[in-house]
């Protein structure tokens, strides 16, 4: 018999975590599998633009208001040459792309991105080939997107019909150059130098630029800790972030402990942080390190579909996950485990954005919204403001991660519009959660809505047929009384509740 639990949240105005980031909500796009092609580029599509842009997935990227798009890879910008991707699309040679076993036609490249970038209203985040290339590459590239006029490689853009610098402020210094399937993968030492003369290079180039140097692919790599700080030892000076990867999946089908993997995630965001510091303290500078989690979600529903792919072929349906309700829960709890460290996760991109791992899949007849997608775009359009700490007073259980409590919650008071949004997962199957939480401090203030994903299949999906299947509803269960905010949280659900300042 389900029971009804109690729980305790605890929120203070003026206890702030740290002003919300805008990239945090950022996503991915790589040249793999049909993220680009199909995805957001369909020539002859009859949704795509005049530039072969579809518009359906555009405005789908719209409704999530994501801020950085990460380009152009991934695994697969460690054998890519840049050049590649400009001038004339007929005359651009097609490669074969060893990290996914395809070709690339590199019909879409350098400067079809930008022009998607502007049209999506996203901002660019450019990774660089530090696997078989590296300082000469970061030189050139660099000159070509932003320098204004002048110098062979400017002029290059402005002949391939960019007038204006790209001005690409947000630079990522290779891509997972710690694991063993990486093209040109390093040893740590190896990379903090390459990292450090890259970085160096682009800032000789443009001193306003960010660059995110590649941390660990996940925290179980044998080499995690170490990779960071001995990368962080040699590059210290350059590097603004240190990136992290994490994936989870529901192998063992055990449902608790897959919910539980935001703890991970947690733990590996607490873990790089030391390390980050770590290496501040033995340089004896004031500089902090913050953290990129540039790529996180749920991947594992593809995997053995991916294993069977037919090699050399170009843009396969590869990397495809079709997400369930549970994903959904988790891939909340992932976001409110980023806004609660948001004093040192300042940027962090769902991977990855359309078709591949993504909250959008399109066909050539549509394009619709996978169940993660709801609780990615809560976060995005209702998570900016300030990160008030929140405490949750609540039961744990059990898990392969240690203990899981059963409500993972964080407040975000946007003080400005006068609203005040609790994101809570309640991750018990079976029992509905009653929370509490003080809220006199927020006088004036009554609950606006209270957005509510919830349903009994674990497993249930979106598809074309049945975009809806998994949808979030408004729902009455919050109210004030006494200044207090109670709202029934119920078994298995994804919660938005929203206060707004009375008009
Ligand atoms: O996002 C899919 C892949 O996962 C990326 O190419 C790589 O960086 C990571 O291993």
């Amino acid at each position: 018999m389900a029971e009804r639990k109690n729980a305790r949240i605890s929120i203070d105005r003026d206890i702030e975590v740290s002003p919300v980031d805008e990239r945090i909500f950022s996503s991915f796009i790589e040249h793999l599998g049909r993220a680009v092609y199909e995805g957001i580029y369909q020539p002859g599509s009859r949704f795509a633009d005049e530039d072969g842009l579809r518009t359906d997935t555009i405005d789908l990227i719209k409704e999530l208001k994501v801020p950085y798009v990460r380009y152009p890879g991934g695994n697969f910008v460690s054998g890519f040459k840049w050049e590649d991707s400009i001038g004339p699309a007929d005359k651009r040679p097609h490669r074969i792309d060893p990290a996914w076993g395809v070709v690339e036609t590199n019909e879409f490249g350098l400067h079809e991105y930008m022009n998607w970038t502007k049209k999506a209203g996203v901002k660019p985040m450019y990774t660089i080939n530090l696997g078989t290339r590296g300082v000469e590459e970061a030189k050139d590239l660099i000159e070509y997107t932003n320098i204004r006029s002048g110098s062979y490689l400017s002029d290059l853009r402005r002949k391939n019909g960019a007038e204006d610098p790209f001005d690409i402020k947000l630079w990522c210094l290779g891509n997972e150059m710690d694991g063993p399937w990486q093209m040109g993968h390093k040893t740590a030492y190896e990379y903090g130098r390459i990292a450090h003369e890259a970085g160096r290079m682009l800032k000789f180039v443009d001193p306003t630029v960010e660059c995110v140097a590649c941390g660990s692919s996940n925290s179980s790599m044998p080499t995690f800790g170490e990779w960071e700080r001995i990368m962080l030892e040699e590059s210290y000076d350059t590097t603004d972030y240190v990136s992290l990867h994490t994936y989870y999946g529901n192998r063992d089908d055990n449902t608790p402990d897959f919910l539980a993997s935001s703890v991970d995630m947690d733990n590996f965001i607490r873990s790089v942080i030391a390390t980050c510091d770590y290496v501040k303290t033995i340089k004896r500078t004031n500089k902090t390190i913050n953290l990129s989690f540039d790529e996180w979600n749920v991947w594992y529903h593809s995997n053995e579909a991916d294993k069977k792919l037919e090699k050399w072929i170009q843009h396969p349906h590869q990397l495809e996950d079709i997400y369930n309700f549970e994903d959904a829960l988790l891939v909340g709890s992932m976001l409110i485990t980023l806004l609660r460290h948001a004093d040192r996760v300042k940027i962090a991109c769902l991977a990855q954005l359309v078709n591949v791992i993504a909250p959008i899949m399109t066909s050539d007849t549509g394009a619709w919204r996978q169940t993660i997608f709801y609780p990615y775009m809560h976060a995005s359009t209702m998570g900016r403001g300030t990160v008030l700490n929140t405490a949750v007073k609540v039961d744990t259980y059990e898990s392969k991660y240690g203990d899981a409590p059963y409500i993972d919650a964080v407040a975000v008071d946007d003080e400005e519009n006068g609203n005040l949004t609790l994101f809570a997962v309640n991750k018990d199957l079976k029992d509905d959660y009653s929370i509490d939480m003080d809220v006199r401090q927020f006088e004036g203030y009554e609950v606006t809505e209270h957005i509510l994903l919830t349903g009994d299949d674990l497993k249930a999906v979106n598809t074309e047929e049945h975009p809806d299947t998994v949808a979030p509803v408004l729902c009455k269960n919050s109210k004030i009384e006494d200044g207090r905010l109670v709202s029934l949280l119920p078994a298995r659900s994804w919660n938005v509740i929203r206060l707004s300042r009375k008009a």
